[in-house]
């Protein structure tokens, strides 16, 4: 009896963290675009992403020189993305604001996003680039649904505009409504954080773009060997048949 009761206590812990996930994730993640393939989105992706998010983020991993992988050429490297005298092509994205005023600046460091899209998942970082809203409760004056009580401003907001979280009691976790409109249209706003999510998800892992080329490669070496055998093969049994 006494077994029994440890294995269910056993069961009891494992299942306990599936459970606290299944309710924490109650907010609808559309699909992110992904398309690694699709060299001019994380080129446009690129540019957004050093403009728009490494004054306060790092990625520690990721070389300026990389996004060579991503068809850019040293000259479009230094030039499209405006880098600063000081700083090389062979450099890793280092942020601008350094970690300890960022914090007295929001509360908490901004986290280096190298791989943030293997800790997050791509659907996550395109719900939440695209789920920022007015708050006036929180200090920065902007809070999200997919991560509520985030420290982060919203930094693209010029481009999407200003979303009010328009809530009807009873009916779930509300809904977002533009209110005054940026220099994007919300196609074109939505199409913008694709490209930036791509480009995160590219950033995270970098060498799958090699790998993906590489499979190719295999793919097509076994194909010539098994030309060359099984004309081997015939060659060998002719005389037997
Ligand atoms: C003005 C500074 C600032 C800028 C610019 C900024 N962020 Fe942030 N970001 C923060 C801070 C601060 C946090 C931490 C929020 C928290 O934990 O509450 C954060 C958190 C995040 C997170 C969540 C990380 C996690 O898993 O907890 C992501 C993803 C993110 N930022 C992406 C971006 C992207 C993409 C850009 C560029 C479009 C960007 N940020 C620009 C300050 C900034």
């Amino acid at each position: 009896m006494k077994i029994i009761k440890k294995l269910c206590a056993v069961a009891l812990l494992v299942a306990m963290p599936a459970v606290a996930i299944a309710s924490g994730a109650a907010v609808h993640l559309d699909t992110a675009p992904v398309n690694l393939q699709d060299t001019a989105s994380l080129q446009r992706g690129a540019k957004l992403f050093t403009s728009r998010c490494l004054a306060c983020h790092s990625a520690v991993s990721m070389r300026y020189n990389r996004l060579g992988d991503i068809g850019m050429s040293e000259e479009q490297i230094k030039v499209d993305l405006q880098l600063p005298e000081d700083v090389k092509v062979g450099s890793t994205m280092m942020a601008t604001m350094d970690a300890n005023s960022a914090k007295l600046a929001f509360g908490v460091t901004p986290p280096d996003l190298s791989v943030i899209s293997r800790s997050r998942s791509a659907d996550w970082l395109y719900g939440y680039l695209r789920g920022f809203h007015i708050d006036s409760t929180r200090p920065s004056g902007w809070n999200n649904t997919v991560f509520p009580g985030v420290a982060m401003p919203h930094v693209m907001a010029d481009l999407q505009g200003e979303q009010e979280l328009e809530s009807h009691e009873g009916h779930g976790a509300g809904k977002l409504v533009l209110k005054t409109p940026g220099s994007l249209t919300p196609v074109a706003y939505d199409a913008a954080v694709a490209d930036l999510t791509n480009y995160l998800v590219f950033m995270g892992e970098p060498a799958k773009m090699v790998r993906y080329q590489l499979g190719w490669i295999v793919l097509g070496f076994l194909s010539l060997m098994f030309l060359l055998v099984y004309a081997l093969k015939k060659e060998i049994w002719k005389d037997i048949h």
